[in-house]
């Protein structure tokens, strides 16, 4: 069996982690969530207001739409890096400059698969061929800009002897950030991690890039492998999405990663520049744009995320909220987090949330008669509007030992 991995420790790795959003990018490679150049223009300016470090704006050579798109962001976005991919031809590279020439800080993302299946099935080059375009590609970027990442796509299911090889000659070629992609979401967190951490030992000019990794969710470990790249492997950059949008079962979502960076800075001890309090209105502009609900259960930006219906955590909630709370919902951008009252709620919560509406119970008897008309209204009703508790109460102050104020 594999021993865990030890943390990450090197000096070289520095502390702070770069959040690379793709939202406009592998977000909208999602089935049935392109946007609109308008729409993505106002994705952009939630990015920015969240303080992103990198925003993939797009794929320039994909179409026009996305060219005219990263083309009009970067004119407008100037908080952020404003990044293109570009497969590794100079056609798409030309193309990713020309829609970045107006940003005032710009980086060309260009990649190409180098897993053997790839390569055969896919591609139809030899490794030697994908090893020569992967140099060619970085070595042209660097002509317009210093900011290069190159991808070797697939590179969770490459041979680590060939990635070696390519990630060394690219380095040496000008790319200053490494990414590696769980392309097809495979991957397992100690084994990614695993793998990362040996991918920068062997490779003499590791120290010289940026580790970021690129995870998709197809198994639901895209937050947690790159959670994991950071925490045992070196990586400094994460590229997620909001909402976790993306190909397929999306890739990982950037209000998980991020938070729970922020919230166990005592295990990652890393700075990550994002705006957190902005994150529940970006988390709506996407779902508005792309047409992608949040499910209520979703971390972090779902509608329950800071919802307790338990009577217990009500109770815990309202004597100390960390009882039940790793994060203060203001600190995401809710107003603050809510109790649910319903059948399972008890008489410290009830009684809470009716004087929150204005009314008083003068005595216990009375606070007793209403609360037992809630627990019979609860059995027959899964939420418990206030209108519903304003009826109560008043019904109750009818036999007049409620006043309302
Ligand atoms: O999933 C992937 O491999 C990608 C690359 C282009 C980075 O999106
Ligand atoms: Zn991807």
């Amino acid at each position: 069996m594999n021993e865990f991995p030890k943390p990450h420790s090197s000096t070289s790795a520095s502390d702070k982690l770069v959040i690379l959003d793709t939202t406009l990018r592998d977000g909208e490679q999602s089935p049935g969530a392109a946007m609109t150049v308008r729409q993505k223009i106002a994705v952009a300016e939630h990015l920015d207001a969240l303080n992103v470090d990198v925003i993939e704006a797009g794929f320039a050579a994909s179409s026009d739409g996305d060219h005219d798109a990263i083309r009009e962001i970067s004119g407008q976005v100037k908080g952020s890096v404003i990044c293109s991919l570009a497969r590794a031809n100079e056609r798409d590279i030309e193309r990713a400059a020309n829609a970045l020439r107006s940003a005032r800080r710009s980086r060309i993302h260009t990649f190409i698969a180098t897993s053997a299946l790839h390569m055969e099935k896919k591609l139809r080059m030899t490794p030697e061929e994908v090893y020569l375009r992967a140099c060619t590609a970085v070595r042209f970027a660097r002509q317009f800009t210093n900011d290069v990442e190159f991808s070797p796509e697939d590179g969770s299911r490459s041979d680590p002897d060939f990635l070696c090889r390519v990630i060394e000659g690219v380095i040496k070629e000008g790319a200053t950030t490494i990414n590696v992609p769980d392309t097809v979401g495979y991957a397992m967190p100690v084994e990614f991690a695993e793998g990362l951490r040996k991918l920068r030992e062997r490779i003499p000019n590791s120290d010289k890039a940026i580790w970021s990794v690129h995870c998709h969710n197809d198994l639901g470990l895209a937050v947690a492998n790159s959670l994991a790249a950071v925490r045992y492997g070196g990586a400094r950059q994460i590229e997620c999405t909001i909402n976790g949008l993306g190909e397929r079962a999306g890739n990982a979502s950037l209000e998980e990663v991020v938070m729970a960076v922020k919230t166990r800075r005592d295990l990652f001890g890393l700075d990550v520049g994002v705006n957190t309090t902005h994150l529940v209105a970006a988390s709506r502009a996407v779902a508005e744009a792309t047409g992608f609900s949040v499910p209520a259960n979703k971390a972090v930006v779902g509608a329950n995320a800071f919802a307790h219906a338990s009577g217990i955590h009500q109770d815990g909630i309202l004597k100390a909220r960390e009882t039940y709370e790793i994060m203060r919902p203001e600190d995401v951008g809710w107003d603050k987090g809510a109790l649910v009252l319903g059948k399972l709620s008890g008489r410290n919560a009830f009684k809470h949330r009716v004087q929150e509406l204005g009314m008083h119970f003068p005595d216990d008897e009375g606070l007793s008669a209403a609360f037992a008309r809630f627990k019979r209204l609860a059995d027959t009703k899964a939420a418990i509007t206030d209108d519903d508790l304003r009826h109560i109460a008043l019904g109750v102050a009818e036999s007049s030992t409620v006043s309302a104020s």
